[in-house]
């Protein structure tokens, strides 16, 4: 599949002009497979203008109306006798579109499929897409060998169509409609996708994933296929923000995963309202500066009602504040809202390092350890919002935890933890290389560096980090049986050095990976709560 990107629809109807033109100046008798509706109209009137010669071309529309009167201003024989055909010297009795008007709609279109075939079959097929990525009018769920056969419109495609009729209770119930497996048996393929409301159908098909849910993803079946599309049907833009307990980051991102600008600030946590400023702030800034609708917000400890709005946020001052409501008054876009952990995890899976896994537990490590499940592909929100890994209890009546337990895994493997146990550490034994780092770097540094250069203190203070941090790991892997945890929060950046000693205490069981998308997976995660289908 060759995928070409250009400004606007009308550098499509160019492109897709040229792309026609060469193929009818290379064979004058080619067979074309057309399509209507709005998308093809600037092509259309390209060819209209030319002075390509269609003497010989013999054309086959892809669908009509059923029941339809082709002189009915709404059938797509007019449509094409007006944006086309009637502009050009094609000759009509070279022209076929199914028939509207047949008393027997299984024989006209097992008719159809002959006369393509009779014909030579289709050389060059022009199709459009709907937004639910229907292809002709083959709608989700129709079979990819499916020949010519007469169809139920979906309410979604009557609603989109209804814009050619007075109103939508005038859009046919029925059309007749070249099958998926007759499209497939065109030569080549040429689509056209423009606008940004053809966005998720032009991201199913880029997804690269032959779904029935999708017809349009038939198309990766097919060994020869250009696709045309503008930047609006190809990228969508959305605000990302990810609140911690101390920062605050925000960010724009493509619907590719692209960060295209991001800050970061001190989290203002005096008081609710300075608090939501804060956030309206981030997002009016970015609503300002680039087509975005949307923004998504990522919260810690966050749990949502029923109705999806209403958060218990324990270390921000949001507790029982309506945030989505809040900020739909203070902010002209629509927000969405979750907890952080489960944006990171829905990043990593999507474009970082859990790319394609569908049972992946990620933890983020820092003041303490959160957590993102998703199991079978999907994320696991359970009763409290999917799970708080870090508050397994790891050493039964242990230290004591924020949370009420004791004996929280978080006490013994967040980087705080580590820390604390480093400052400690350093307090007894002030001539060690340890305290020597410490004075350049702040604690988790200091004790990775002064391993590295020999000083047994800190082997044995990571030594026992780890241990705790495996335990953890291992009842994970138990308790979810995932295909990979990915490990992220500042400390993970020791990258390597970090991992071996993971690895070596995982041996055999679930494989471990550091984040791919490390500060950013939070914000990348957040904007991706904006699209539709999320
Ligand atoms: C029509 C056809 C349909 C359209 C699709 C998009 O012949 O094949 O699949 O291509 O409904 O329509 P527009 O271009 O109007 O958005």
């Amino acid at each position: 599949m060759k995928l070409e990107i250009l400004k606007n629809a009308k550098e499509v109807a160019v492109r897709a002009k040229e792309i026609v033109g060469g193929a009818i100046t290379e064979n004058p008798e080619l067979v074309l497979g057309l399509p209507t509706g709005s998308t093809p109209e600037g092509l259309y009137r390209e060819l209209s203008a030319s002075t390509l010669d269609f003497s010989r071309v013999k054309t086959f529309n892809l669908d009509e109306y059923y029941p339809m009167q082709p002189t009915d201003p709404q059938s797509y024989r007019y449509f094409m006798n007006s944006h086309l055909f009637n502009n050009v010297n094609l000759d009509m009795a070279n022209t076929h579109v199914p028939d509207g008007t047949a008393a027997d709609p299984d024989a006209a279109c097992t008719k159809y499929e002959e006369m393509i075939r009779e014909a030579g079959g289709v050389d060059l097929q022009v199709l459009g897409v709907g937004r639910n990525g229907h292809i002709g009018f083959n709608e989700p769920g129709t079979p990819f060998d499916s020949p010519t056969h007469k169809t139920t419109l979906t309410a979604n495609t009557i609603e989109a169509n209804a814009r050619f009729f007075r109103d939508k209770t005038e859009v046919p119930a029925h059309a007749l409609t070249m099958g998926i497996g007759t499209i497939l048996r065109a030569k080549k393929i040429l689509i056209l996708i423009t606008g940004a409301d053809k966005h998720e159908a032009l991201r199913s098909l880029l997804k690269g994933k032959i779904d029935e849910a999708w017809p349009v993803t038939a198309l990766l079946k097919h060994d020869d296929v250009i696709v045309l599309c503008d930047t609006a049907a190809y990228n969508k833009y959305y605000i990302g923000i990810d609140v911690g307990g101390t920062k605050i980051k925000a960010g724009v991102v493509s619907d590719f995963g692209e960060v295209l600008e991001e800050t970061s600030e001190p989290t203002e946590k005096s008081g609710t309202e300075a608090h939501l400023q804060q956030i309206a702030r981030l997002i009016a800034d970015f609503a300002q500066r680039y087509a975005v609708t949307a923004a998504g917000i990522g919260l810690p400890g966050v749990i949502v009602s029923e109705a999806g709005q209403v958060v218990n946020c324990c270390n921000l001052p949001l507790s029982g504040v309506n945030i989505v409501n809040e900020l739909k008054k203070r902010v002209g876009v629509s927000v969405r809202i979750d907890n952080d952990a489960n944006c990171a995890v829905m990043a990593e899976r999507e474009f970082g390092a859990a790319k394609d896994c569908d049972n992946v537990v990620m933890l983020t490590i820092g003041t303490g350890i959160g957590s993102g499940t998703i199991l079978d592909g999907k994320l696991h929100r359970g009763k409290n919002g999917g799970g708080e890994l870090g508050h397994m209890i790891t050493h039964a009546g242990g230290k004591p935890c924020a949370c009420g337990q004791k004996g929280c895994f978080e006490q013994y493997a967040s980087a705080s933890s580590l820390s604390r146990a480093v400052k400690e550490a350093a307090e007894k034994n002030p001539e060690s290389v340890l305290v020597a780092k410490l004075k350049e770097v702040g604690p988790c540094e200091a004790v990775f560096a002064a391993a590295e250069d020999g000083c047994t203190l800190s082997k044995e203070l990571l030594s026992n980090y780890f241990d705790e941090l495996a335990t953890g790991l291992k009842c994970v892997c138990n308790a979810f049986g995932p295909d990979i945890i990915v490990l992220s929060g500042g400390i993970t950046a020791q990258g390597d050095r970090f991992l071996n000693e993971i690895k070596s205490r995982m041996a055999g069981e679930t494989e471990v990976r550091l984040s791919g998308l490390q500060k950013r997976a939070g914000i990348i995660g957040a904007a991706m709560l904006c699209r539709e289908d999320s």
